[in-house]
């Protein structure tokens, strides 16, 4: 990782450390833009492992052994608190990472079960996640504590990130593909789908035009922003004021021109609520 950061002695004010923020590649920038939003006076380093991408169709060893490494990267630069933008990764590694560092805040994101099924009592919710997520034994439970109050129905979603890795979420392509996809819950619609995959809500639009108006779409980006807020102003690490807004640094293990210009553009993306 190449670094513009200050190195760790460099920090005399604990709470001046950047946070890291990172995904197997670009979809964790849906979470980051709400972070932004809400601290804005934090400095973020925004890592995408897309080198290693996807994640979604990894074992949970690999996956937990790449997250490992790059938090222990993340600490050795400083970073005050580690935010893993990545439900698979979340899935696979936050409860080693939590026990590997007890002091520093880290959050994760799982999939929007909670408030779906709350919302919609007796309803049908739709999970899109990514294959390793879906089966992981996390989901499960997330699942079995909700299933008597609303019809959770899991979707496996391989292939989907990677139309969000390449750009192309207004293409004609992911709209067949979503059609594919999707085709069950066009002829029987449900009443929620939950995008449990950072990537998906830059493919928002895409589902709701395959969908129709009926499903509420629902993230679990700010509830993950917020926990992050929280945790910080807990441990006293949150910049709650400062002369200056914070900065953001975007990074790729791929290095590539191409992925950090992709970074910033969904960054500052548009996307429709509904
Ligand atoms: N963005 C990731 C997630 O939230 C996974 C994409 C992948 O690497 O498969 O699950």
């Amino acid at each position: 990782m190449t670094s513009t950061t200050p190195s760790l002695t460099e920090y005399k004010d604990n709470t001046k450390r950047p946070v890291a923020v990172f995904d197997s590649g670009v979809g964790g920038i849906s979470v980051l833009r709400e972070m932004v939003k809400i601290m804005p006076y934090e400095d973020f380093i925004f890592y995408g492992d897309s080198k290693n991408a996807p994640y979604g169709t990894k074992s949970e060893e690999e996956v937990r052994r790449l997250t490992i490494s790059h938090v222990e990267n993340f600490l050795s630069e400083g970073v005050k608190a580690v935010a893993i933008a990545c439900n698979t990764a979340t899935s696979a590694a936050v409860r080693k990472i939590r026990i590997m560092h007890p002091s520093l805040p880290v959050v994760g994101i799982e999939p929007a079960v909670k408030p779906a099924a709350e919302r919609h009592p007796g309803g049908r919710v739709l999970v899109m996640a990514t294959p390793m997520t879906i089966h992981g034994e996390k989901f499960k439970k997330l699942m079995g504590r909700f299933q008597n109050m609303a019809e959770i129905i899991p979707l496996p979603c391989a292939g989907l990130m990677e139309y969000v890795e390449q750009g192309k979420t207004e293409s004609p392509e992911l709209l067949e593909f979503l059609r594919q996809l999707l085709w069950e819950y066009i002829k029987n619609p449900v009443d929620a789908v939950v995008l449990g995959c950072t990537h998906y809500p830059f493919a928002r639009p895409m589902i709701r035009k395959v969908l129709g108006p009926k499903p509420e779409i629902i993230d679990g980006s700010l509830g993950t922003a917020h926990e992050l807020k929280r945790r910080m102003e807990l441990s006293g690490l949150l910049r709650t004021e400062s002369s200056k807004k914070g900065s953001v640094v975007f990074r790729d293990s791929m290095m590539s021109e191409e992925k950090i210009a992709l970074m910033k553009k969904l960054f500052t993306m548009q996307i429709e609520e509904n």
